[in-house]
Protein backbone atom coordinates (compact mmCIF):
# COMPACT_ATOMS: atom_id res chain seq x y z
CA UNK A 1 0.00 0.00 0.00
CA UNK A 2 1.40 3.52 -0.88
CA UNK A 3 0.59 6.08 1.89
CA UNK A 4 -0.37 9.86 0.53
CA UNK A 5 1.07 12.66 2.14
CA UNK A 6 -1.42 14.95 4.04
CA UNK A 7 1.18 17.62 5.03
CA UNK A 8 -0.83 20.61 2.74
CA UNK A 9 -4.00 19.77 5.78
CA UNK A 10 -4.43 21.78 7.94
CA UNK A 11 -5.84 21.23 11.75
CA UNK A 12 -7.24 23.45 13.82
CA UNK A 13 -5.81 23.98 17.09
CA UNK A 14 -9.48 23.44 18.48
CA UNK A 15 -12.15 21.65 17.78
CA UNK A 16 -16.03 22.12 18.60
CA UNK A 17 -18.77 19.97 19.56
CA UNK A 18 -20.99 19.38 17.05
CA UNK A 19 -23.93 18.14 19.42
CA UNK A 20 -24.13 20.40 21.88
CA UNK A 21 -26.13 19.24 25.42
CA UNK A 22 -27.59 22.98 26.85
CA UNK A 23 -26.60 20.75 30.32
CA UNK A 24 -22.96 21.43 29.77
CA UNK A 25 -21.36 24.70 29.35
CA UNK A 26 -17.94 25.42 28.48
CA UNK A 27 -17.31 25.95 31.97
CA UNK A 28 -17.47 22.10 32.67
CA UNK A 29 -16.71 20.69 28.94
CA UNK A 30 -13.03 19.38 28.29
CA UNK A 31 -11.14 21.19 25.33
CA UNK A 32 -9.77 19.01 22.13
CA UNK A 33 -6.48 20.12 21.32
CA UNK A 34 -3.60 19.06 18.68
CA UNK A 35 -1.61 16.37 21.12
CA UNK A 36 2.04 17.88 22.27
CA UNK A 37 4.99 16.51 23.40
CA UNK A 38 3.91 18.48 26.54
CA UNK A 39 1.18 15.87 26.75
CA UNK A 40 3.00 12.64 26.65
CA UNK A 41 3.50 12.44 30.59
CA UNK A 42 -0.55 12.48 31.18
CA UNK A 43 -0.93 10.30 28.11
CA UNK A 44 1.56 7.77 28.93
CA UNK A 45 -0.42 7.05 32.13
CA UNK A 46 -3.53 7.04 30.79
CA UNK A 47 -2.42 4.64 28.01
CA UNK A 48 -0.68 1.79 31.04
CA UNK A 49 -4.17 2.42 32.69
CA UNK A 50 -6.22 1.21 29.40
CA UNK A 51 -4.54 -1.50 27.46
CA UNK A 52 -2.58 -4.58 28.05
CA UNK A 53 0.22 -3.81 25.55
CA UNK A 54 0.61 0.05 26.19
CA UNK A 55 2.15 1.75 23.56
CA UNK A 56 5.97 2.85 24.81
CA UNK A 57 6.84 6.65 25.12
CA UNK A 58 8.99 6.74 21.98
CA UNK A 59 6.22 4.74 19.88
CA UNK A 60 4.25 8.29 20.61
CA UNK A 61 6.55 10.39 20.36
CA UNK A 62 7.52 9.08 17.27
CA UNK A 63 4.22 9.32 15.92
CA UNK A 64 4.34 12.98 16.67
CA UNK A 65 7.78 13.96 14.98
CA UNK A 66 7.79 11.56 12.36
CA UNK A 67 4.42 10.47 10.86
CA UNK A 68 3.18 13.19 8.24
CA UNK A 69 0.24 10.56 8.26
CA UNK A 70 -0.84 10.76 11.92
CA UNK A 71 -3.26 12.96 13.67
CA UNK A 72 -2.96 13.07 17.30
CA UNK A 73 -5.35 15.38 19.36
CA UNK A 74 -5.61 15.61 23.68
CA UNK A 75 -8.92 15.97 25.53
CA UNK A 76 -7.98 18.06 28.12
CA UNK A 77 -10.06 19.30 31.14
CA UNK A 78 -9.57 21.90 33.93
CA UNK A 79 -5.69 21.73 32.56
CA UNK A 80 -5.43 17.88 32.59
CA UNK A 81 -5.17 15.74 29.87
CA UNK A 82 -8.17 13.21 30.18
CA UNK A 83 -8.24 11.01 26.87
CA UNK A 84 -6.78 11.24 23.94
CA UNK A 85 -7.24 9.94 20.21
CA UNK A 86 -4.96 9.75 16.87
CA UNK A 87 -5.77 8.56 13.38
CA UNK A 88 -3.50 7.73 10.00
CA UNK A 89 -5.03 9.81 7.13
CA UNK A 90 -4.58 7.52 3.90
CA UNK A 91 -6.13 8.64 0.83
CA UNK A 92 -9.63 9.65 2.46
CA UNK A 93 -9.79 6.98 5.15
CA UNK A 94 -9.05 7.83 8.60
CA UNK A 95 -6.94 4.34 10.24
CA UNK A 96 -7.74 5.20 14.08
CA UNK A 97 -4.58 4.07 15.66
CA UNK A 98 -5.50 4.90 19.44
CA UNK A 99 -8.30 5.99 21.59
CA UNK A 100 -8.55 6.47 25.88
CA UNK A 101 -10.32 8.11 28.40
CA UNK A 102 -8.53 8.52 31.68
CA UNK A 103 -10.06 5.25 34.11
CA UNK A 104 -11.81 7.84 36.53
CA UNK A 105 -13.50 10.25 33.44
CA UNK A 106 -15.03 6.51 31.72
CA UNK A 107 -18.82 6.45 31.12
CA UNK A 108 -19.83 10.20 31.56
CA UNK A 109 -20.04 10.39 27.49
CA UNK A 110 -16.33 12.24 27.32
CA UNK A 111 -15.28 8.78 24.65
CA UNK A 112 -18.20 10.01 22.87
CA UNK A 113 -17.67 13.10 22.53
CA UNK A 114 -14.18 13.14 21.32
CA UNK A 115 -14.47 10.63 18.84
CA UNK A 116 -17.86 12.50 17.34
CA UNK A 117 -15.62 15.53 17.13
CA UNK A 118 -13.10 13.94 15.52
CA UNK A 119 -15.58 12.53 12.68
CA UNK A 120 -17.18 15.37 12.67
CA UNK A 121 -13.43 17.36 11.57
CA UNK A 122 -12.43 14.16 9.57
CA UNK A 123 -15.96 15.08 7.41
CA UNK A 124 -15.06 18.87 6.93
CA UNK A 125 -11.55 17.42 6.05
CA UNK A 126 -12.97 15.50 3.36
CA UNK A 127 -12.34 11.84 4.74
CA UNK A 128 -14.93 9.75 3.42
CA UNK A 129 -14.46 6.70 5.78
CA UNK A 130 -13.19 5.70 8.99
CA UNK A 131 -11.61 2.48 10.02
CA UNK A 132 -10.50 0.73 13.49
CA UNK A 133 -9.24 -2.66 15.33
CA UNK A 134 -10.87 -3.50 18.29
CA UNK A 135 -10.52 -6.70 20.99
CA UNK A 136 -13.92 -8.70 20.37
CA UNK A 137 -13.86 -8.69 24.14
CA UNK A 138 -13.74 -4.80 24.36
CA UNK A 139 -18.10 -4.30 24.83
CA UNK A 140 -17.76 -0.86 26.31
CA UNK A 141 -15.47 -0.22 23.11
CA UNK A 142 -17.75 -2.11 20.34
CA UNK A 143 -20.94 -0.41 22.29
CA UNK A 144 -19.41 3.03 21.49
CA UNK A 145 -18.68 2.32 18.00
CA UNK A 146 -21.93 0.74 17.00
CA UNK A 147 -23.72 3.72 18.54
CA UNK A 148 -21.30 6.47 16.50
CA UNK A 149 -22.29 3.86 12.98
CA UNK A 150 -19.40 1.69 12.74
CA UNK A 151 -19.97 -2.19 11.71
CA UNK A 152 -17.34 -5.07 11.63
CA UNK A 153 -16.67 -5.78 8.16
CA UNK A 154 -13.67 -8.06 8.94
CA UNK A 155 -11.35 -10.02 11.88
CA UNK A 156 -8.16 -10.69 12.27
CA UNK A 157 -7.46 -13.48 14.01
CA UNK A 158 -5.26 -13.85 16.97
CA UNK A 159 -4.03 -10.31 16.64
CA UNK A 160 -2.99 -9.00 19.99
CA UNK A 161 0.11 -10.71 20.97
CA UNK A 162 -0.72 -10.59 24.92
CA UNK A 163 -3.59 -13.19 24.71
CA UNK A 164 -3.68 -13.69 20.45
CA UNK A 165 -6.80 -12.57 20.77
CA UNK A 166 -9.10 -12.00 17.45
CA UNK A 167 -9.45 -8.09 16.25
CA UNK A 168 -12.46 -6.72 15.03
CA UNK A 169 -12.07 -4.91 12.03
CA UNK A 170 -14.44 -2.28 11.75
CA UNK A 171 -15.82 0.61 9.26
CA UNK A 172 -17.88 3.22 8.84
CA UNK A 173 -18.79 5.75 6.20
CA UNK A 174 -18.54 9.31 6.84
C1 LIG B 1 -13.77 2.79 25.16
C2 LIG B 1 -13.67 4.16 25.82
C3 LIG B 1 -12.81 5.09 24.98
C4 LIG B 1 -15.12 4.74 25.90
O1 LIG B 1 -15.05 6.04 26.45
P1 LIG B 1 -16.06 6.50 27.63
O2 LIG B 1 -15.82 7.93 27.88
O3 LIG B 1 -15.88 5.57 28.78
O4 LIG B 1 -17.48 6.23 26.94
P2 LIG B 1 -18.76 7.20 26.99
O5 LIG B 1 -19.06 7.54 28.40
O6 LIG B 1 -18.55 8.31 26.03
O7 LIG B 1 -19.91 6.23 26.47
C5 LIG B 1 -20.19 6.07 25.09
C6 LIG B 1 -20.86 4.75 24.88
O8 LIG B 1 -19.95 3.70 25.23
C7 LIG B 1 -20.66 2.65 25.90
N1 LIG B 1 -20.26 2.60 27.31
C8 LIG B 1 -19.52 3.49 28.00
N2 LIG B 1 -19.32 3.06 29.26
C9 LIG B 1 -19.99 1.90 29.36
C10 LIG B 1 -20.14 0.96 30.42
N3 LIG B 1 -19.60 1.16 31.63
N4 LIG B 1 -20.85 -0.16 30.19
C11 LIG B 1 -21.40 -0.40 28.98
N5 LIG B 1 -21.29 0.47 27.92
C12 LIG B 1 -20.58 1.60 28.13
C13 LIG B 1 -22.12 3.01 25.79
O9 LIG B 1 -22.61 2.53 24.56
C14 LIG B 1 -22.06 4.52 25.76
O10 LIG B 1 -23.19 5.11 25.19
P3 LIG B 1 -24.50 5.34 26.14
O11 LIG B 1 -24.01 6.18 27.27
O12 LIG B 1 -25.48 6.02 25.26
O13 LIG B 1 -24.93 3.98 26.61
C15 LIG B 1 -13.12 4.05 27.27
O14 LIG B 1 -13.93 3.15 28.00
C16 LIG B 1 -11.69 3.60 27.35
O15 LIG B 1 -10.77 4.42 27.31
N6 LIG B 1 -11.45 2.27 27.47
C17 LIG B 1 -10.08 1.73 27.57
C18 LIG B 1 -9.31 1.90 26.29
C19 LIG B 1 -10.04 1.28 25.11
O16 LIG B 1 -10.59 0.18 25.21
N7 LIG B 1 -9.99 1.99 23.96
C20 LIG B 1 -10.60 1.54 22.74
C21 LIG B 1 -9.64 0.66 22.02
S1 LIG B 1 -10.32 0.05 20.49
Amino acid sequence: MRYVNNKNRTHPRHLHLINDSPRVTNMDRPAIRKMSEQDLLEVMSIEQESFPNPWSLSSFQSELRENELAHYYSLVFQGKVIGYMGYWVIYDEAHITNLAIGLEYRSKGWGEYLLRTIMYHCVRTGIARMTLEVRVSNEIALRLYHKLGFATMGVRPRYYSDNQEDALIMWVTL
